[in-house]
């Protein structure tokens, strides 16, 4: 597990560490510095790995675009590093990728096969990953998410935190995806990985929102009023990378592959808060039925 200390990272050692069968390796960037080939090398060299499920990356979105190398130099390159040190142990990898691969510009939810055009240093170097993977690594898994929220700095727990302090919030309204409890994507992860299911796929909770409505529903799930969050516009942010209009990944792999699709965001963000899911009648008045 590279990235063991990260939203992804954790969710998956949490999970896999008390399964008997396995022995979990939980690698963070000071064991397995995906910017240092040597340092890749010697990770996967010393632990020889059947597995390995990479949750490492550069996602500071806005930092990439103004540290183009180092976003380039982990998350492109450090996936050939990764890609040749699995080679030579004989390790299938499953890479976690995203949907800023896309340009966000459809009016329907992107699948596997939907053409690439990212807009951000961020997208573009974690599309070079992509290929770096599908073209060195001998047997590999993508799994492109979005949205991710779980033990660690998130958009979730900001808003609540935020909520409870009495601050206005604007939230924008204008971008639309699917948000994914870091521990439901795990379990995916694990699932892909074991059976080595081959090949690109789009793994979130199933459902869309904006993230007005995402901070709405979390407040509503924990007892604060939604009411105190107002809705705007992404071009009153003003941020370095642009974000995708339309994040919404269609899981068309998992779902024609028989595979079980994750459950609706809903009732994860409800587990992720530790409440009990609302009502259909209740999520239809906030407008996420
Ligand atoms: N969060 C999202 O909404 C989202 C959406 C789509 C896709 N993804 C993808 O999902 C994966 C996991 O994201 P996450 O949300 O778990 O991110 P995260 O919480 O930021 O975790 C990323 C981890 O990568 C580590 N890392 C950074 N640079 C590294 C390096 N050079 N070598 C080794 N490790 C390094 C970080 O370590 P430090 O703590 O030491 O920096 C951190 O523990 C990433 O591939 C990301 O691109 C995330």
């Amino acid at each position: 597990m590279t990235g063991a200390n990260g939203q992804v990272g954790s969710a998956a050692v949490r999970l896999l560490e008390p399964l008997s069968r396995h022995q979990t390796v939980a690698a963070d960037r000071q064991t397995c510095d995906l910017a240092s080939r040597d340092s890749v090398e010697q990770c996967i060299g010393e632990v020889a790995p059947e597995l390995i499920i990479n949750a490492a990356a550069m996602t500071d979105v806005d930092g990439c675009e103004t540290n183009s190398d180092a976003a380039y130099a982990v998350n492109a390159l450090g996936m050939r590093y990764l890609a040749e040190a699995a080679n030579r142990v004989d390790a299938h990898i499953v890479h976690v990728s995203t949907d800023y691969v896309f340009d966000g510009g459809a009016t329907v939810p992107y699948h596997e096969w939907d053409r690439t055009n990212p807009q951000s240093i961020y997208g573009a170097s974690k599309l070079g990953g992509e290929i770096e993977v599908m073209t060195h690594a001998h047997r590999w898994t993508i799994a492109r998410t979005a949205w991710v929220y779980g033990s660690g700095k998130n958009f979730v727990d900001t808003i609540i935190a935020r909520a409870r302090q009495g601050d206005p919030l604007a939230v924008v309204d204008d971008q639309r995806g699917c948000p994914t409890f870091a521990a439901d994507l795990a379990a995916m992860l694990v699932t892909l990985g074991v059976a080595r299911r081959t090949g690109m796929f789009h793994v979130t909770n199933q459902g869309s929102c904006t993230w007005f409505d995402l901070a709405r529903l979390a407040l509503a799930l924990v007892g604060l009023d939604p009411a105190c969050v107002t809705p705007m516009a992404s071009t009153e942010l003003d941020r370095p990378a642009p974000r995708p209009a339309n994040s919404v990944l269609d899981n068309r792999a998992l779902r024609l592959g028989g595979i079980d699709l994750l459950r609706p965001y809903q009732e994860a963000l409800a587990e992720y808060l530790g409440v009990t899911p609302l009502s259909d009648q209740r999520l239809e008045a906030l407008g996420v039925a």
